[in-house]
């Protein structure tokens, strides 16, 4: 948790600055906010970030992807590409707007794969949103290829990959919209909060309206102004926006302690012929928030994590996890819902309760992952080192 762990004097600078005017909205007030647009000095500065050129901040990365899909004119009944390994943010973002997510295969990169996207494209469907996983990145010029081929909206939901680039390009620029979070586990954090980032006006005027209710401030200006569309209140407030702010400043620094600590661990780890790493297309723009990496199969990745869990090693074995691989989605399977969704108006595209995803199961079942820390004294990273060098030299 990258971004939590440098909380200091320039977040609470940027929150004082809101709390002394005590103007927490982000529109309008102009007199009284001695100057302090935090909403939009944090949408101007990710912007210039990402060399995209436009960027509209929003209260998640939730509501930021479901942003997207409005904006972008994905709706009921249309079909979505999604993968089964993501926060369900992103299949909640399609469910809620109406449309149909439909499944395709990851592969070793751990995000969809073209081969996936290939086999699940149907004459319905108008999009795929892309998760650039665990800080790493897509095969994201293929996949940009077959969306161009087939003229399928690409939606790339970069929550986990902020800063994070293939050959010199920034994720979230590849497709018509990126997305962003910014909640307290993410490369750098505003408590809650989350961004979309575009180069096409029609998306992010889009954008703005509806995370707002439709109105069409374009630009701050709200209570002179018309209703064009219906939307919601998905806006960020000014606190949220401030600490996003100082954390975002932050980014290159973040980055560049995360890809220096992560090499140090990668480069013990070669030593195991055992041991295969995840597929970065493009190793140079990795975050290095995480290092994942595969074993011979199942037992094996088991052992391992399991070893390094008893170690207190801090280990993840991603395909357990209640959140974030569909395996153990049951509320999705079983569409446990308060209230009818529109999907369950209308015919699903796929059979969710019995779903095969072969390779998806076969990339995660064999995965043990390491969470990168920023602050790691040289010390304390040495001694984690070592003792992972330990453990696997017991167990492999
Ligand atoms: C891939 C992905 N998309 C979307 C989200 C949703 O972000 P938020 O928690 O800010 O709503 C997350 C959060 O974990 C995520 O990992």
């Amino acid at each position: 948790m990258p971004g939590t762990e440098l909380f200091g004097a320039e977040e609470k600078k940027e929150v004082m600055d809101v709390l002394e005017t005590g103007i927490l909205f982000r529109y309008n007030h102009d007199n009284l906010r001695n100057g302090h647009w935090k909403a939009k000095t944090l949408e101007k500065e990710l912007a210039q970030f990402c060399g995209s050129k436009y960027a509209h901040a929003v209260s998640s990365g939730s509501t930021a992807v479901a942003t997207a899909m409005a904006a972008a004119g994905i709706g009921a009944g249309d079909e979505v590409i999604v993968p089964p390994f993501t926060f369900l943010a992103t299949i909640e973002g399609a469910l809620l707007g109406g449309a149909l997510p439909v499944f395709a295969e990851i592969d070793e990169t751990l995000c969809i794969s073209p081969e996936g996207i290939k086999a699940a494209i149907t004459p319905k469907t108008k999009a795929v949103v892309l998760v650039h996983m665990l800080g790493g990145m897509a095969r994201i010029d293929e996949i940009v290829d077959i969306c161009k081929e087939h003229n399928l909206i690409l939606i790339e939901d970069t929550a986990q990959a902020l800063g994070g680039s293939f050959k010199g390009k920034m994720l979230g620029t590849f497709g018509q919209v990126g997305c962003f979070s910014f909640d307290f586990f993410k490369i750098i954090t505003a408590g809650e909060g989350g961004a979309l980032i575009t180069d096409d006006k029609q998306i992010y005027d889009n954008a703005h309206m509806f995370s707002d209710h439709g109105h069409d401030h374009i630009g701050d200006n709200r209570g002179a102004e018309q209703h064009p569309i219906l939307g919601f209140n998905y806006r960020i407030g000014e606190l949220n926006a401030a600490v996003g702010l100082a954390q975002l400043r932050k980014i290159e620094y973040i980055l560049a302690r995360q890809r220096a600590n992560k090499k140090k661990i990668k480069d013990m780890l070669k030593q195991f012929p055992e041991i295969t790493f995840r597929n970065l297309p493009d190793e140079n723009g990795d975050t290095a928030t995480f290092l994942n990496f595969f074993l011979k199969d199942e037992a094996t990745a088991r052992r391992v994590h399991e070893a390094m869990s008893a170690a207190s090693l801090g280990s993840a074995y991603w395909y357990d996890n209640n959140f974030h691989y569909i395996k153990n989605w049951d509320h999705l399977k079983n569409m446990n819902t308060i209230a009818k969704l529109p999907i369950e108006m209308m015919e699903a595209p796929q059979d969710y309760k019995n779903l095969k995803l072969p390779k998806s199961d076969e990339v995660l079942s064999r995965m043990v992952c390491f969470l990168i820390k920023v602050n790691w004294t040289e010390e304390e990273l040495d001694s984690y080192v070592a003792k992972i060098e330990q453990v696997l030299k017991e167990v492999l």
